[in-house]
């Protein structure tokens, strides 16, 4: 294991997906864990993050200074070398100019985790303070124009440093510092993959829950069905799935989803129909915020009425992922929408949860669904959001739009698998804003909804970039939903990408 401190840098998740990338288990703590819990982890090495803070900044975050006797390489990036060097007695100065973006990197000494590189090499900078004087005990191994401390290193401590970010694609071979720190320093092996995940995971979620009972949300989506399935690996028929229907799935997905885990999986299934509640609770809500968070709490409430009727269940499973953590507001990152799985939940939940998937990214789930031999279908479907198509119908969310929406959202699936793209495009969807258009149709006048199809390319759906269908493509899917599904009249295409849209609408 490799654990990284996040000192609130954007780059921090990074860092752990280019490290898992090198087949080491890497996992993210935030800076202030105690040092007994660092410990306890054993980790083989330790990664300090960037961040936004200055060591002079008031609360700059900050470890505890025993961290540096645990014997444990440590590897600081950006914020974490100028920690480092304050903490160590090195000097740590404002600089007169910012380092922003691509810069040249002088490397004095090609050691350690700078073995085999040139002496002139391409890093990425994003910083205001620089170090000035490494720490006593401390090598200087590259400068830049701005920082005459861009690497330094303490073999006999076995700390490391660097003020560029070997995580970043614009670093060309950030990949081999973070390899040499990896396997010549922390003496990783990189035979981590998805199957030892599996097995620590079932090992974890049995320790955790013992014979106690389970019950898990199962939507049916990618992530709460690795979730239930490796659930029920580890604890057998102690697992009850729940699956709360909504009202706001897409079309013939409950039938779908309930044949699957009965059938296939043979998991115990309760299906709750309460879309009548569900629709109820939103009349006349317009408000986005308000929307997901109605539905994330009736979610849960739906589920302890189903706990209570089964009597004694202690854990709650649920399918989070690390993007679904970091976005709903953890530590630094702000707040961009309440996730419906994390930002919902009500202050006197009952369960304690178990989110087995809460430090992997959207295509590693993928991975370890695969490694459950899960169906493809399965595996492949694309990401839909907890609050499902109430936040695809801008405005108030009622059973009519919902049918119009269910249709397109359809034919646009159907489009993009017989074209091919369902792989390559991340998600491909249908929206309803609330809006109507003039058009004519035959001889005659229409006044009906505009639909928008959004299609992007994405890896993790933190980022992401409109999806170029061809034309061909897009215009089957325009003729199809103006005369197949009722009250459209018009088609649009949505080429915002994320930042600064979002994928979905809302
Ligand atoms: P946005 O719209 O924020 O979405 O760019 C990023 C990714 O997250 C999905 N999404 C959600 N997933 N619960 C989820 O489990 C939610 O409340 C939720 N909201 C958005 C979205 O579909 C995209 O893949």
């Amino acid at each position: 294991l490799i654990l990284v401190l996040d000192f609130g840098g954007q780059y921090t998740q990074l860092i752990a997906r280019r490290i898992r990338d090198c087949n080491v288990y890497c996992e993210i703590e935030p800076y202030n864990t105690p040092l007994q819990k660092i410990k306890d982890k054993k980790p083989k090495g330790i990664v300090f993050s960037g961040g936004p803070s200055s060591v002079y900044g008031e609360n700059a975050p900050a470890v505890d200074p025993a961290i540096y006797n645990l014997d444990v390489p440590i590897l600081g990036i950006c914020y974490g070398m100028q920690l480092m060097t304050h903490q160590l007695n090195g000097k740590v100065v404002p600089a007169e100019q910012h380092e922003y973006g691509r810069t040249k990197l002088n490397i004095s000494r090609c050691e350690n985790i700078l073995k085999g590189l040139g002496p002139d090499e391409e890093c990425w900078m994003s910083h205001g303070d620089r170090v000035e004087e490494a720490p006593p005990g401390f090598v200087v191994t590259a400068s830049t124009e701005q920082a005459p401390v861009a690497a330094m290193a303490n073999e006999e401590r076995k700390l490391y440093a660097v003020q560029f970010h070997p995580e970043v694609v614009h670093t060309p071979r950030g990949i081999e510092i973070l390899k040499s720190f990896l396997f010549d320093i922390c003496g990783c092996s990189g035979s981590w993959n998805m199957g030892s995940f599996l097995e620590e995971a079932i090992a974890d979620i049995k320790r955790q829950v013992g014979d106690r009972h389970v019950l898990c949300a199962l939507s049916g989506g990618v992530d709460s069905s690795v979730a239930a399935v490796l659930v029920h690996r580890a604890v057998g028929d102690k697992l009850t799935c729940v699956f709360v229907d909504h009202g706001l799935l897409r079309k013939n997905e409950a039938a779908q989803v309930v044949h699957t885990f009965r059938n296939l999986f043979n998991i115990k299934l309760i299906h709750v129909d309460a879309s009548e509640r569900f629709l109820g609770k939103l009349k006349g809500v317009t408000d986005p915020e308000e929307k997901r968070k109605i539905i994330g709490a009736e979610f849960i409430r739906v589920f302890e009425e189903e706990a209570r009727k089964l009597g004694d269940i202690d854990f709650l499973v649920q399918g989070t992922l690390y993007p679904d953590v970091v976005e709903s507001g953890t530590g630094t990152a702000a707040v961009i929408k309440s996730h419906h799985n994390v930002g919902g939940l009500p202050e006197d939940m009952k369960f304690e949860l178990v989110e087995p998937l809460r430090w992997l990214f959207k295509d590693e789930v993928r991975r370890l669904g695969e490694q459950l031999g899960l169906p493809e279908e399965i595996v492949w479907r694309q990401p839909f959001p907890g609050p499902g198509l109430a936040v695809r119908i801008l405005g108030e969310v009622t059973r009519h739009k919902l049918d119009i929406l269910r249709d397109a959202d359809f034919i646009v699936t159907d489009e993009i698998k017989k074209a091919g793209l369902d792989k390559e495009i991340w998600q491909y969807f249908a929206v309803l804003p609330d809006m109507r258009t003039v058009g004519v149709m035959g001889d005659g006048r229409t006044y009906a909804y505009a639909v928008v199809v959004r299609a992007v390319y994405s890896h993790d759906g933190m980022t992401a970039d409109w999806a170029r269908i061809p034309y061909e493509v897009l215009e089957k899917i325009s003729v199809r939903l103006v005369n197949q599904v009722q009250e459209v009249n018009r088609v649009v295409y949505d080429i915002t990408s994320k930042p600064p849209g979002t994928i979905e609408w809302e």
